[in-house]
């Protein structure tokens, strides 16, 4: 199921690359968070105890620990291996939820599968498809291939834009999405951003569209 004329070789380049830059100097946000402007009010009397602050919580009908999950991030190359390894048995040990990286590499060559998870179950794992590749179909196969809870679509339109191998296509993709909430459901359809955040309007026609949950991002 060949998805990109440029090959599986060139995204899987694409993937260590990621890592490299993202593990090297100089790639800090310059912007900072937002959360700066943010100042929690310090209440000297609680009146509770710390024992009965419980951040355990339901999410897409998994339960977890705390409201965390561990954002789509790699797979596909050989370092991915051992990094959602690590991810994943950080995640079923503290009892968080985890994305794995894009499945564009596992739809070209599923002998990848180990690059994406082995034995470590976190309580809520999600797979990962680009809203430029996204269809029910690969949906279906990404979820199968992994054992899955649901699936994560990433809108990216800048990075496809401007990556090499990239698909800059984006017309028609809500309605793509709208047909995988369809065909997977009761299975989860999420939709996240790549580091840029949501506009309002987007979350509102994605809600429209019937999926579970957007991931702002960034
Ligand atoms: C090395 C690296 C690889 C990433 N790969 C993916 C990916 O395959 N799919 C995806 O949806 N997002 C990917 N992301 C984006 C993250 O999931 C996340 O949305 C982004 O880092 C913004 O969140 P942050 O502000 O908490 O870092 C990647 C990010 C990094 C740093």
């Amino acid at each position: 199921m060949a998805i990109n004329e440029a090959g599986a070789a060139s995204n899987q380049r694409r993937k260590g690359d990621h890592l490299r830059i993202a593990a090297g100097p100089g790639v800090g946000h310059r912007a900072g968070t937002g959360l700066e402007a943010v100042r929690l009010r310090h209440r000297a009397l609680p009146e509770s105890d710390l024992a009965s602050i419980d951040l355990a919580t339901d999410l897409l009908g998994h339960q977890l620990a705390a409201p965390l999950i561990v954002s789509a991030m790699t797979g596909g190359t050989q370092e991915a291996a051992s990094i959602n390894d690590r991810l994943a048995r950080a995640a079923a040990g503290t009892g968080v939820g985890m994305v794995l990286g894009s499945g564009r590499a596992l739809l070209e060559d599923p002998d990848l599968r180990e690059t994406y998870r082995l034995a470590a179950r976190p309580p809520l794992l999600l797979g990962n498809l680009g809203a430029a590749q996204v269809t029910p179909e690969r949906a279906l196969r990404v979820i199968d291939l992994l054992d899955l809870d649901g699936l994560s679509v990433h809108l990216n339109p800048l990075q496809e834009a401007v990556q090499p191998e990239g698909q800059p296509r984006f017309r028609g993709v809500l309605a793509r999405i709208a047909a995988t909430v369809e065909r997977l459901a009761p299975v989860p359809v999420v939709v996240k951003e790549v580091g840029f955040g949501l506009d309002p309007e987007d979350v509102r026609r994605l809600h429209q569209a019937g999926v579970a949950a957007v991931d702002v991002a960034g």
